[in-house]
């Protein structure tokens, strides 16, 4: 049968690169949902609106498109944003607007649509515990927060991000990690019934591969 596949954690702890692999093993579709806050972030911006101004944001994103591709292109109304929203910047804001209730009430509900049908692999901060509390199977994926500036650096090289030092993206991450985790609406907490993957020694095979066996009793069960 067909099943969703949840993946929680907090910033650059892998997520998105397990969660692409695992979707072509699979034929599942992929959904970064951190995107589409980027999305809202990067477009609030550009337009002048305070971060913190709900009201306005989330008059914004009632007008807002945005498209995940499965090549994991990210479109906003039509504009190729999947750099543009990967700044380090950028990652600041999106925390900032992941923070108002109303935004996350609505890409959640955008992210619950999506993943009516079964075959999704959504990975961000409250799948687990909020957008798919019925997924078959769900992750909590950490890592150190070492690994995870390393990761990130070597990811914004490879991908031709302007990106800052280790040291300066090992300070964000922590800043990220505490705002996550400490704001009053979803914040990034490990569902009861997850399973927690640290995979701060551990190779992207192995770790899909630990997905996959959570996953297969699944996959052979009839629908
Ligand atoms: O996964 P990411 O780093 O691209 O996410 C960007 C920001 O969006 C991050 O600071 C947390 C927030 N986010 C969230 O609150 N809920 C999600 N489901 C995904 C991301």
């Amino acid at each position: 049968m067909k099943i969703n596949i949840a993946i929680d954690g907090p910033s650059a702890a892998g997520k998105s690169t397990i969660a692409k692999k695992l979707a072509e093993k699979l034929g599942y579709v992929h959904l970064d949902t951190g995107a589409m806050y980027r999305c809202t972030a990067l477009k609030a911006v550009r337009s002048g609106i305070a971060l913190d101004d709900e009201a306005s944001v989330c008059a914004m994103l009632e007008d807002t498109d945005i498209r995940l591709l499965s090549t994991g292109e990210v479109f906003m109304d039509g504009e190729d944003v999947s750099q543009a929203i990967r700044t380090d910047e950028n990652s600041l804001a999106a925390s900032a607007v992941s923070k108002l209730p109303k935004v996350r009430e609505e890409l959640v509900r955008r992210q619950q649509k999506m993943a009516e049908e079964k075959g999704y692999i959504m990975d961000g901060r409250d799948i687990g515990t909020v957008v798919l509390k019925d997924a078959e199977v769900k992750i909590f994926m950490t890592a150190s927060p070492e690994a995870r500036a390393e990761r990130r650096y070597k990811q914004n090289i490879e991908k031709g991000i302007p990106t800052s030092d280790i040291a300066t993206i090992a300070e964000e991450i922590r800043q990220r990690d505490y705002e996550d985790t400490h704001r009053a609406a979803s914040p990034l907490k490990k569902a009861d019934d997850a399973t927690e993957i640290d995979t701060s020694y551990m190779t992207i095979e192995e770790v899909c591969s630990a997905i996959y066996a959570l996953a297969e009793p699944f996959l052979n069960r009839e629908a």
